[in-house]
C-alpha cells in the first residue's frame, strides 16, 4: 500500500504540511464516492470537526477532495498508532465550516519513515469485528476497508 515517507528527520511538534484539495459539498462527495470502485483509494477529508460542538447555528457539510488537486499529504495512510497529528487552523475568517487541516509530527521521526495519521477522531472508531463488518456491508452496501496498519491496538476496519 503506497504511502508518504519523509525525506528528512522531523522533530516532535514540527509542522509538516496541510491537506489540500477541492472543497465540495457532501452531496457531491457522495456522488463521487459512488463512482469509486472497491480497489480505488478515496481522498475525501470531511470538514466535520465542529459539527456536533454547538459552535454555530448552521452547519454546512463540506468535504475536501484531494483526488484531482491535492498536496503530497493526500498520500498519508491511516494508522491506529500514528506518528502525525492533525489540527484545524483558521485565519482571516470566522467560518467554522471550512478550515485548514495541518499535520504535525507527534514524535521525532527519522528520515525515510512512513508518515501516518489517525483517520478517526479520538472519540470515535471503536474496534470492529468481522461480523460487524458483514452487518455494515449488508446495511450500507459497501464493505469497510480492512485496516493494514499493523499496530497492536488496531481497530481492524476503516470507513465503517
Ligand atoms: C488518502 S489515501 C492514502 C494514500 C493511498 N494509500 C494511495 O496509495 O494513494 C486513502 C486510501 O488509502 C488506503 N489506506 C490508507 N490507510 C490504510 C490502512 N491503514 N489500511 C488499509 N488501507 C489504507 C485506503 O484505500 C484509503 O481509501
Amino acid at each position: 500500500m503506497p504511502g508518504l515517507r519523509c525525506k528528512r528527520d522531523l522533530q516532535r511538534g514540527q509542522f509538516i504540511d496541510t491537506y489540500r484539495g477541492e472543497i465540495i459539498t457532501s452531496d457531491e462527495a457522495n456522488r463521487r464516492g459512488q463512482d469509486l470502485t472497491e480497489d480505488e483509494n478515496n481522498f475525501f477529508f470531511d470538514y466535520d470537526k465542529f459539527r456536533d460542538t454547538g459552535a454555530f447555528e448552521t452547519h454546512r457539510d463540506y468535504v475536501c477532495d484531494g483526488r484531482y488537486m491535492g498536496a503530497p499529504t493526500r498520500f498519508i495512510n491511516h494508522s491506529c498508532d500514528p506518528n502525525c497529528a492533525i489540527y484545524t487552523v483558521s485565519y482571516n475568517h470566522n467560518d467554522r465550516n471550512i478550515y485548514e487541516l495541518a499535520f504535525f509530527a507527534r514524535e521525532d521521526i527519522s528520515r525515510g519513515t512512513e508518515l501516518t495519521f489517525d483517520y478517526y477522531d479520538q472519540d470515535e472508531g471503536l474496534p470492529v469485528s468481522d461480523a460487524r463488518a458483514d452487518e455494515i456491508e449488508a446495511d450500507k452496501g459497501y464493505r469497510p476497508t480492512r485496516c493494514l496498519c499493523g499496530s497492536e491496538d488496531c481497530r481492524r476496519y476503516l470507513f465503517t
